[in-house]
C-alpha cells in the first residue's frame, strides 16, 4: 500500500504530462500551525481587544560604546487568570553597523528546556554564519546616545550614528524600534505590535503559556495529510515581527516566487512563502514557495530605498499590505532566533550593494561560464555529446558548456559513470577541452542506499537522520536513498573527498547540484521532514533554507581545493539561500513551453539580480513540451540577456539543439546566439562590476532611473548591467510590435543606430518581427564588442575591440571595460585590465584604470572599430585625430547618407593603453 502511494506521488510530482504543479502537496497557510497562529495573533492585536505582551526592561540595557553594542532585556508578560503571570526573558542586542545598516537579535534563554537528548535546546543562531559573507568582517559603527535621555528618563534610547545618516529610537514600552535616516523616520520595527516569539514550554501547560491573543492551533502536533508524522519536540516556537516602511509604496524580493517583480498585497491571499521545495511545473502569479529563498526585501521610491533583510531560514511566511503611508510587511517563521539587518540609503542600488557586503559580492565566474550552455536530460552517451559539440560547430554556432543530466551515472549513482555509455569520460572532457570547452555534471545530494559513497557517508554518520537518531531514509530518483548533511564537519569532508576523486586529471568538468531543497519524493511536500536531525543537534525544521547552500558550498571549496589558482569553479544549484551567490549560479527550475513561463521568468530573474544573486536563468524553451518555433525565437531573444544563459529539455521532449531548427528559426536563433558572443566583453563587466558592488546585471528600470516615478511597476524590461543596453523582450504569441518605456533623452536602436528623442518619458509602440528584438542603447553610455565568430568564449581571448558609442543630446557618453585571463584566480591579486572611456567636448578618451601584471592583457587587444552614433541634431565632424603614446594620426570622416553613424577602421589602438580621439 505504502508502495502504491509513492509511486503515485512519484507520478504526481514528475512524471505528469502537462498541467500546472500539484499544489496540494504544498501546505497553504491554512494548514500551517505556525502562520495560521501568527495570522490570528495579528488579527486580534489588529482588533486592539488585548494588549501587547512585550516591552524592554529599562534596568537592563546597557551601552558598550567600546563594543559599539546595546544589549537589553525584552520581557514577553502576561497572565491568563489560570496559574502565576508568565514572564519570559528574551535578550536583546542592538547594533549599528558600518554603512548605514542596523541590526538587532532576539533570542530566548532555553537552558532549562528539556527537549530530546539528541537535539540542542537552543534555538538555532547560525543562520547568519552561513549567509554572512566571511569574506567582510562585521563591522560595528561607532554611535552616540543622546545626552538628554540619559539615564532613561524618557520613555526611549536614542542613538546617533558617529556619520550622522541613521538614528535609531528604542522604545520601551512595547519593543518599538524607530528608525531614521536623514532625519526622515524609514521604518517602524514592531509598528503593529505583530511581535511574538512562542516561548518553550511543556505540551502539559501549553493553554497555560497562551496570551490572550494567541490560538493553539497545531501546536504540538501537525494536521497536514503529508506531514502528520511531524513529532515536534519543541512545540510551537515560531518568531514573528512586522516592518512598516514610511512613505515607500513599493517592495520588491524576498525570491524565489514565480510572480510580478513588485510584491503584491496578501491581503485576501496566502502570504509569501519562503521555503525550499521541489515544484516541477509551478504555478505562475502565486507567492507559493519554490526551490529557493532569500529573505531580503527592498522599498524603494525616489530618492529613498531601505531594506529587510531576516536572517532566518525556517519555513517563513510574509504578508504585505500597501497603504496610504507606505508598506506594511508581517514576517513569522517557525523556528529560529529573531535576527534582522536593516539597510538605507538614497537609491536602490545601494541597498544591494550594502546587503550584498554583508552576504558577499556575486563570485565573478568564468568568461566561459557567460556563454552559451547546451543542456538537455539527456545526452546518452560519449558519442552523442561530441556529435551535439561537431554539430553546432559545423552550424557556426558558438557554444560554451555542454551538460550530462542523471542518466550518465551508473543506475542513478552519483559519483559513477555508466560504464556502457560513457567507458572513458576523460578523452571525452579532453576533446572538448581543445575548443576550449567545459562539462558540466549533476551531482544531487542524495544517495542511492547501498554502494561504496553511501555506505561510506552512512558509516561515517555523515548523513542526515531521523528524529530517532537514525539515517534517514526517502525516495528520490535512484529509489531508497540518504542525504549527505552539509552541515558538519565530516559531512563537508567526505562529500569533499567524493567531489575531489571526481574531477580529479581533469581541467574542464563542473558540477551541477540539483534536487538539493532537498527533493524527497517520499517526504512532505515534497521535501524532508522538519523533525529530521542535523549536525550540532538541529532540526531540519530551523535550517531547511540553508541546506542547498550547505550542499552547493561543499561542492565549491571541494572544488577549489582541486583546481587551486587555476580555474572558479563553475557550480548551479536549485537551492538557494542569502549568500548562495559567493559560490554558484542559479535557474528558475522546472518551467513549461510556455509563453506564461517565459514572460515570467523576467521579473523572477530581475529579483533575484536586486537580491545579490545575479546569475540566473530560466530553462530555453521551456523544460517540459515541445516549444513552438515562434515560442523558440522568442525565448532566445529574451534569454540571451539572463546572465546564466542555458536551453534545456525534459527527458520526453523532443531534440531542440539549435542546428536541429529548420533553417529561418536556426538563423535567427544563431544570430542571438552570436549576439551574445560578441556582447561577452560588456557581460564580462557588468559581471565584475556586481562582483565589486553587487550591481544587477539584469537590471530592473527603477535601478537605472530611480527619479521616475512609472518605472517602479515595470517588470518586462531591463537594463544590462551598467552599459545603457535597454532590452525588452517580446513575450507574447503573434506579438510583432511592442510597447517600451523610455525615459527622457535619447536611445538608440541597437541594431540600426537610428535615435529616437524621448522628451517625455512614458511608453512607445515599437515594431518588433520576429526576427527582431527591441534593444536600445540608452545616450550617454560606451559598449564593447567583439564581433568575431568564435566556435567558444576562450577562443575570443585575443580578438579585437568595437567600442560603440551613444553619445547623449550634449554629446557626452561615458563607458568601462574590464578584462582578465577570464579563467584563472589571477585577477584577485589585481591582474585584471579597466578601461574607462569617455565622449566629452569632441573628445574620446580612454584611460587605463588599473593595468595587469600579464603584458599580453594590456598588449593584445586591438581596437578595430570605434562606431558613433549620430542623433539626428549632431553633426558630422569631419576628421577624427588619434593619439596613443607618441603616434598621432589623422583620419577623414565620411558617412553613408542612408547609416546613422560613422566609424573609423581600424584606428591603430590598443584597448590596454591610454588613448584619445579628437574629433573636428
Ligand atoms: C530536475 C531538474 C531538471 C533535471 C531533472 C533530472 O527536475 O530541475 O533540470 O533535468 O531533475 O535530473
Amino acid at each position: 500500500m505504502r508502495i502504491l502511494k509513492l509511486l503515485a506521488l512519484i507520478f504526481l510530482v514528475y512524471l505528469r504530462p502537462t498541467a500546472a504543479f500539484t499544489d496540494y502537496l504544498i501546505k497553504k497557510c491554512s494548514q500551517s500551525g505556525f502562520c495560521v497562529r501568527n495570522r490570528h495573533y495579528a488579527n486580534e492585536i489588529g482588533l486592539g481587544t488585548t494588549a501587547p505582551v512585550y516591552s524592554v526592561d529599562r534596568s537592563s540595557v546597557k551601552i558598550s560604546t567600546e563594543n559599539h553594542t546595546i544589549t537589553a532585556i525584552v520581557e514577553k508578560r502576561f497572565s491568563t487568570g489560570e496559574g502565576p503571570e508568565t514572564l519570559v526573558t528574551l535578550p536583546l542586542t542592538l547594533d549599528i553597523m558600518n554603512g548605514s545598516s542596523i541590526r538587532f537579535t532576539i533570542d530566548e534563554n532555553r537552558d532549562h528546556i528539556e527537549g530530546p537528548l539528541r537535539l540542542n535546546s537552543r534555538r538555532y543562531n547560525e543562520t547568519a554564519a552561513w549567509a554572512f559573507s566571511p569574506d567582510t568582517p562585521y563591522s560595528l559603527a561607532e554611535f552616540k546616545t543622546s545626552r538628554s535621555v540619559w539615564p532613561f528618563s524618557r520613555s526611549y534610547l536614542q542613538l546617533n550614528s558617529v556619520s550622522g545618516l541613521v538614528s535609531i529610537r528604542l522604545h520601551y514600552a512595547s519593543f518599538k524600534l524607530e528608525i531614521f535616516y536623514k532625519k526622515e523616520l524609514v521604518f517602524t520595527v514592531n509598528d503593529r505590535s505583530l511581535l511574538n516569539i512562542e516561548h518553550a514550554r511543556q505540551k502539559e501547560l501549553n493553554q497555560r503559556n497562551k496570551s490572550p491573543a494567541e490560538t493553539t492551533f497545531s501546536d504540538f502536533s501537525d494536521s497536514f495529510r503529508y506531514s502528520k508524522d511531524d513529532t515536534l519536540p519543541f512545540g510551537p516556537e515560531s518568531v514573528a515581527m512586522d516592518f512598516t516602511f514610511h512613505n515607500i509604496e513599493n517592495v520588491y524580493g524576498i525570491p524565489e516566487h514565480a510572480d510580478s517583480l513588485r510584491l503584491k498585497e496578501t491581503v485576501a491571499s496566502d502570504p509569501y512563502r519562503l521555503f525550499n521545495v521541489d515544484v516541477f511545473e509551478y504555478d505562475l502569479y502565486s507567492g507559493m514557495p519554490m526551490y529557493g529563498s532569500i529573505p531580503f526585501m527592498l522599498g524603494s521610491r525616489p530618492g529613498l530605498s531601505a531594506g529587510v533583510f531576516w536572517v532566518n531560514a525556517a519555513d517563513t511566511w510574509i504578508d504585505v499590505s500597501y497603504e496610504s503611508q507606505g508598506a506594511k510587511t508581517h514576517w513569522m517563521s517557525e523556528a529560529g532566533i529573531l535576527d534582522v539587518v536593516l539597510f538605507l540609503g538614497d537609491q536602490p542600488s545601494d541597498i544591494t550593494s550594502a546587503y550584498t557586503l554583508l552576504t558577499g559580492r556575486p563570485n565573478l565566474p568564468s568568461l566561459s561560464s557567460i556563454g552559451y550552455h547546451q543542456c538537455r536530460w539527456n545526452y546518452n552517451d560519449e558519442k552523442d555529446v561530441l556529435t551535439v559539440d561537431s554539430q553546432m560547430d559545423k552550424a557556426e554556432i558558438p557554444y560554451d558548456f555542454i551538460w550530462l543530466d542523471l542518466e550518465y551515472t551508473d543506475n542513478k549513482k552519483f559519483f559513477t559513470w555508466r560504464p556502457d555509455a560513457f567507458p572513458n569520460p576523460l578523452k571525452m572532457l579532453k576533446k572538448l577541452h581543445r575548443m576550449g570547452r567545459n562539462l558540466v555534471a549533476l551531482i544531487d545530494p542524495h544517495l542511492k542506499v547501498g554502494y561504496e559513497v553511501s555506505d561510506a557517508v552512512e558509516q561515517s554518520r555523515a548523513a542526515v537522520l531521523t528524529s530517532q537518531n537514525d539515517t534517514y531514509h526517502g525516495h528520490c530518483w535512484p529509489g531508497e536513498s540518504l542525504w549527505i548533511d552539509t552541515f558538519g564537519e565530516c559531512g563537508i569532508t567526505i562529500w569533499s573527498s567524493f567531489i575531489q576523486r571526481f574531477v580529479d586529471k581533469t581541467k574542464n568538468l563542473f558540477i551541477w547540484n540539483d534536487m538539493n531543497e532537498p527533493s524527497i519524493f517520499s517526504g512532505p511536500e515534497t521535501t524532508a521532514p522538519k523533525d529530521l536531525i542535523h549536525a550540532g543537534g538541529f532540526e531540519e525544521r530551523s535550517l531547511h533554507n540553508l541546506y542547498g547552500l550547505s550542499v552547493h558550498e561543499a561542492t565549491y571549496n571541494a572544488m577549489t581545493q582541486v583546481y587551486g589558482d587555476s580555474s572558479r569553479p563553475f557550480i548551479l544549484t536549485r537551492a538557494f539561500f542569502a549568500g548562495s551567490q559567493r559560490t554558484a549560479a542559479t535557474w528558475t527550475g522546472d518551467n513549461m513551453a510556455d509563453w506564461g513561463y517565459l514572460r515570467i521568468s523576467i521579473p523572477m530573474c530581475l529579483t533575484n539580480n536586486l537580491a545579490g544573486f545575479p546569475f540566473i536563468g530560466a530553462d530555453i524553451a521551456g523544460f517540459s513540451g515541445d516549444p513552438s518555433n515562434e515560442l523558440i525565437v522568442r525565448w532566445y531573444q529574451a534569454g540571451m540577456w539572463y546572465p546564466f544563459f542555458r536551453a534545456h529539455a525534459h527527458i520526453d521532449a523532443l531534440r531542440r539543439e539549435p542546428y536541429l531548427f529548420e533553417d529561418k528559426i536556426q538563423e535567427t536563433v544563431r544570430k542571438v546566439i552570436r549576439l551574445r558572443y560578441s556582447l561577452l566583453p560588456t557581460f564580462y563587466t557588468a559581471f565584475h562590476d556586481a562582483s565589486v558592488n553587487g550591481t544587477p546585471i539584469m537590471k530592473p528600470l527603477f535601478y537605472a532611473h530611480p527619479e521616475l516615478d512609472e518605472t517602479y511597476k515595470i517588470d518586462d524590461q531591463f537594463y544590462l548591467g551598467n552599459s545603457g543596453l535597454l532590452v525588452k523582450p517580446v513575450t507574447t504569441e503573434g506579438e510583432t510590435d511592442t510597447q517600451v518605456f523610455f525615459a527622457a533623452g535619447l536611445f538608440y536602436d541597437y541594431f540600426t543606430l537610428e535615435s529616437l528623442e524621448i522628451h517625455r518619458p512614458g511608453h512607445y509602440l515599437v515594431n518588433a518581427p520576429l526576427t527582431e528584438l527591441p534593444v536600445y542603447l540608452e545616450g550617454g553610455n560606451i559598449i564593447f564588442r567583439k564581433d568575431r565568430y568564435r566556435r567558444s568564449a576562450k577562443l575570443m581571448a585575443r580578438d579585437p575591440v568595437t567600442l560603440v558609442v551613444a553619445p547623449t543630446a550634449e554629446g557626452v557618453a561615458l563607458g568601462s571595460l574590464y578584462l582578465d585571463d577570464g579563467e584563472t584566480l589571477l585577477y584577485q591579486g589585481g591582474d585584471f585590465l579597466k578601461v574607462e572611456v569617455t565622449l566629452k567636448q569632441n573628445e574620446l578618451i580612454s584611460q587605463v584604470v588599473n593595468s595587469p601584471d600579464t603584458e599580453s592583457l594590456s598588449s593584445s587587444n586591438h581596437i578595430e572599430r570605434i562606431i558613433v552614433a549620430l542623433s539626428r541634431q549632431a553633426s558630422l565632424p569631419s576628421v577624427a585625430k588619434i593619439t596613443q603614446g607618441n603616434t598621432t594620426s589623422q583620419r577623414e570622416i565620411t558617412l553613408d547618407p542612408t547609416s546613422h553613424f560613422f566609424v573609423i577602421q581600424n584606428p591603430g589602438l590598443v584597448v590596454g593603453q591610454a588613448w584619445s580621439v579628437v574629433f573636428e
